[in-house]
């Protein structure tokens, strides 16, 4: 089983990614690993943080000589902001002034400080929001480039766009030559794939700068070249669509999850929701003049490419801080406001590139098996033969 873990805290020594079950033999290509993180770390709207930190993984185990070996891979990424935090976080119960320990009392609405404190029983949010803070993206984002490596092996890419920044919203479909352009290009601000739409998402993060609010909006992951049959029908939790909504889900600040064009076709006709099936005798394949469903039906991979989309809310920390009352004393008090981001939209579809490819790789284990690469290859090139034949 394909299986990952992350570990650390925002402020912490570092993050660690713990990932299981990858056949032996997958080539590992450093540079495109270091890239990947380098790309979560870009988009306009980021925050200071994104300066301090240049994120570079160290593999600590499970690749040799440029390769997997079926052994588990754990990844390290160090926060180079530890410097800063090493008093207010110390691992030992060393002495400490009040000031040093950076305690948070005031929690910030939208944010996992007061239920997180109430449950963990703290009166101090530091705990709770260093482990909850997006940071863990970058271990997640590591761990994902595993997946990517493993499904560039069966010529499945998953790359993505932004759709909407607050009110600015791309008015099309993107054509994937367009999202592969415009993940390609390290210096697109926002990566959306029209200019003039991507201005106007510029002037929102402007504006909310301008006013100390915050902005969210929509990315849409797109996986190309799917093989038809991944997931099942047969039991709720082995449905794809539902394991990709989870996954996308589980990204800091994303509050809804869209497969394909799901949500207009709540209040579409079916006639105007439904893929109506072709076949093509040359190829030998079933094709589709659309794909609304997103590639996915009943749960299962149907051949076109996986499309889901993460809404993002506002950031929740601003400027202009929200009320709230202080954990010790009960009195009304301004949230705290800690250096912060005030559009991420670019780097959750990153991050959701990332969730995508581990629930794939999942799938493509679960499918094809095999301790090594080839045996998977084997096992994978036989089931293609099925499908020509069937
Ligand atoms: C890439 C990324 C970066 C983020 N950066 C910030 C940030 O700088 N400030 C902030 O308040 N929230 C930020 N968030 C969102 C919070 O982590 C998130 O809202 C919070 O942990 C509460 O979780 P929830 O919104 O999923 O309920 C970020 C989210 C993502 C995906």
């Amino acid at each position: 089983m394909f299986r990952f873990v992350t570990a650390g805290e925002s402020h912490g020594q570092a993050l660690i990614a713990w990932i299981s079950g990858v056949p032996a033999g997958v080539p590992i290509d450093f540079e495109f690993v270091q890239r990947e993180l380098h790309r979560r770390q870009l988009g306009y709207g980021r925050g200071g943080r994104q300066k301090i930190e240049k994120d570079r993984v160290e593999f600590l185990s499970g690749v040799r000589h440029g390769q997997t070996i079926g052994a588990p891979i754990a990844l390290r990424i160090d926060n180079r902001d530890w410097a800063n935090w090493e008093k207010a976080l110390s691992v030992e119960n060393t002495p400490n002034s009040e000031g040093a320990q950076r305690r948070l009392t005031a929690p910030r609405p939208g944010h996992a400080d007061l239920a997180g404190s109430m449950k963990f029983n703290f009166h101090d949010a530091r705990y709770i929001l260093e482990r909850a803070s997006a940071r863990e993206t970058a271990a997640r984002v590591a761990a994902g480039t595993i997946a990517k490596l493993l499904l560039r092996q069966f010529e499945c890419e998953v790359l993505s766009h932004v759709v909407a920044v607050g009110k600015a919203r791309l008015p099309r479909a993107a054509a994937w030559r367009e999202i592969q352009a415009v993940c390609g290009d390290l210096e697109s601000p926002l990566r959306c794939v029209d200019a003039e739409t991507e201005a106007q998402m510029k002037g929102e993060v402007d504006a909310v700068h301008r006013a100390g609010n915050t902005v969210g909006g929509i990315f849409e992951v797109v996986a190309h070249n799917v093989v038809a049959g991944l997931g099942s029908h047969a039991q709720w939790d082995e449905k794809l669509d539902a394991r990709l909504a989870q996954a996308v889900m589980s990204i800091q600040a994303v509050k809804g999850v869209e497969i394909g064009a799901g949500i207009a076709a709540a209040t579409s006709y079916g006639s105007e929701v439904m893929d109506e099936i072709g076949y093509n005798p040359t190829a030998k394949q079933f094709t589709r003049a659309s794909n609304r469903a997103g590639g996915l039906e009943g749960g299962i991979t149907n051949g076109e490419d996986v499309v889901v989309r993460g809404y993002l809310k506002p950031i929740s920390t601003l400027r202009t801080p929200l009320g709230t009352v202080d954990m010790v004393t009960k009195h009304p008090v301004s949230a705290a406001y800690e250096r912060s981001d005030v559009c991420v939209v670019p780097a959750g579809g990153v991050a959701g590139e990332a969730m995508v490819s581990i629930v794939l790789a999942q799938a493509m284990v679960e499918k094809f098996g095999g301790d090594s690469l080839g045996e998977m290859r084997r096992n994978f090139d036989g089931y293609l033969r099925q499908l020509k034949e069937f």
